[in-house]
């Protein structure tokens, strides 16, 4: 198993796949050998459809999906009935890009990955949302589960999942994306895939009710400046938030894109905290504290805090700053010649709408403005385009954005500058610099710092 966890996420291998020929990432075919072999957990109105299909056929379908026969022409025998499948829908069998698991030595703490690169516009499935957990997926009957609020509050009370769901709600479509997104490659280029090196983001439409709504119930103490969230998790997951951020415009989140958040993002309810850093939106979450000063847990103290050249440590780095990555083309993908190109990616920042995204295709000596190919909200990601006509000479594709703040994403070299080099881990989190892709003459492409 962790071999073939190392061949798909593993930063370092160097093994080739023999089916690297067409256009696209052709991982997604190794991970399925790697699944089917190891055995997957399906969802029960999958199992009910497999029930009646011999084994082999089963075996052929990706995850999230079932496998039927395709005939010769569809339009000369009758489709499958409606509801057929259990009344809960699958994704097509063709389809087969799913998250890759960073290959930790503990699958309980461990994360994985969005396939950036088989996704279109900015919202990404909620099967396909990348994963960090401490301890595992806890299973919550949400009958059982509440939410403390509790503190320096006037009233403290306990809020059952009933109770949220009749507060007044908004809907919103932010990104998360966890601190440590990149880790792999402050010092080379460690990831083929853009999945290795950006896929720890995601975007969601969020449902659920303000913390200012749950704070006009319970009722603030004068002095109160910070909010515990915790979570019911086996790790007991807790931060410390700025009130100011809790009140401007944190979510206690209950849907995602349209359905019950799902587990694996915090069932049955999740902070939602707009722009910060992933770890920060709490799932399963159950206790919020409200105090006059942080509590220095775990997470704020022995890790998520960023070394600096100069020795010193930042904390409570919590808005993610603008970034943006070229998903197409991107690492271990194949240009089948020269000829015209759209160049594709997401850009997208903490601290509010993304202004312009600029594309380079020479290495960042000349950049041409990208076209925003969907409306900028704030704290969320936006997708954007490129035409290209690759000459079929060697290239090396950046992208560069900025925010409506008028913060313009840095080169690594000037990153490293403010950030320093203490070692292979000194800096973890908050690597936001510009990516490159060198494209060869063959077309092939690859994750270079240039
Ligand atoms: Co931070």
């Amino acid at each position: 198993m962790a071999s073939s966890d190392d061949r798909v996420a593993g930063s370092d291998t160097g093994e080739d796949c023999p089916c690297r020929d067409g256009m696209f990432d052709t991982l997604e075919a190794n991970r399925r050998r790697f699944i089917f072999g190891a055995g997957s957990a399906l969802g029960a109105a999958s199992a009910l459809a497999l029930a009646t299909l011999p084994a082999r056929a089963a075996e052929k379908a990706p995850p999230g999906a079932v496998w039927y026969d395709v005939p010769e022409d569809p339009t000369k025998v009758p489709g499958r009935p409606v509801a057929g499948d259990g009344g809960y829908g699958t994704r097509s069998q063709f389809e087969t890009a799913v998250r890759i698991r960073f290959p930790t030595p503990n699958a309980n703490t461990s994360w994985s990955l969005t396939p950036l690169a088989s996704l279109y516009g900015n919202i990404t499935p909620s099967g396909l949302h990348f994963e960090r957990h401490h301890n595992g997926i806890p299973t919550i009957d949400p009958s059982r589960h509440s939410l403390v609020v509790h503190g320096m509050v006037g009233t403290p009370k306990r809020f059952s999942m009933d109770d949220i769901k009749r507060l007044p709600s908004v809907t919103r479509r932010h990104f998360i994306e966890c601190s440590g997104n990149g880790l792999t490659e402050w010092k080379s280029p460690k990831g083929k895939t853009v999945q290795q090196t950006h896929g720890l983001l995601s975007t969601s439409e969020w449902t659920g009710v303000l913390f200012s709504t749950l704070a006009r119930e319970v009722g603030l103490k004068d002095g109160a400046k910070w909010v515990l969230g915790e979570g019911s998790d086996a790790a007991v997951m807790t931060r410390s938030i700025p009130l100011e951020k809790m009140l401007n415009d944190a979510m206690i989140v209950y849907g995602q894109n349209g359905e019950a958040v799902r587990p694996e993002q915090g069932y049955p309810l999740r902070l939602l905290l707009p722009g910060y850093e992933g770890n920060t939106n709490i799932k399963w979450l159950r206790r919020l504290q409200v105090s006059d000063k942080p509590f220095m847990t775990r997470e704020e103290t022995s890790k998520y805090t960023d070394l600096m050249a100069d020795g010193k440590a930042r904390i409570f780095t919590l808005d993610m700053d603008a970034k943006s990555v070229i998903t197409f083309p991107s690492g271990d993908m194949k240009l089948p010649g020269p000829g015209i190109y759209t160049i594709s990616g997401l850009a997208w920042s903490g601290r509010g709408r993304i202004l312009s995204v600029d594309v380079s295709t020479d290495g960042g000596h000349l950049w041409y403005p990208a076209r925003i190919e969907s409306t900028p909200e704030p704290m969320c990601t936006v997708r954007f385009t490129f035409p290209w006509i690759w000459d079929g000479k060697p290239a090396i594709l950046q992208s560069r954005c900025t925010d409506e703040t008028g913060y313009i994403q840095p080169t690594l070299a000037q990153l490293l500058a403010i950030r320093g080099d203490h070692g292979p881990y000194a800096s973890v989190y908050h690597l936001n610099s510009i990516q490159s892709w060198a494209v060869a003459s063959d077309g092939g492409v690859s994750n270079v710092h240039a």
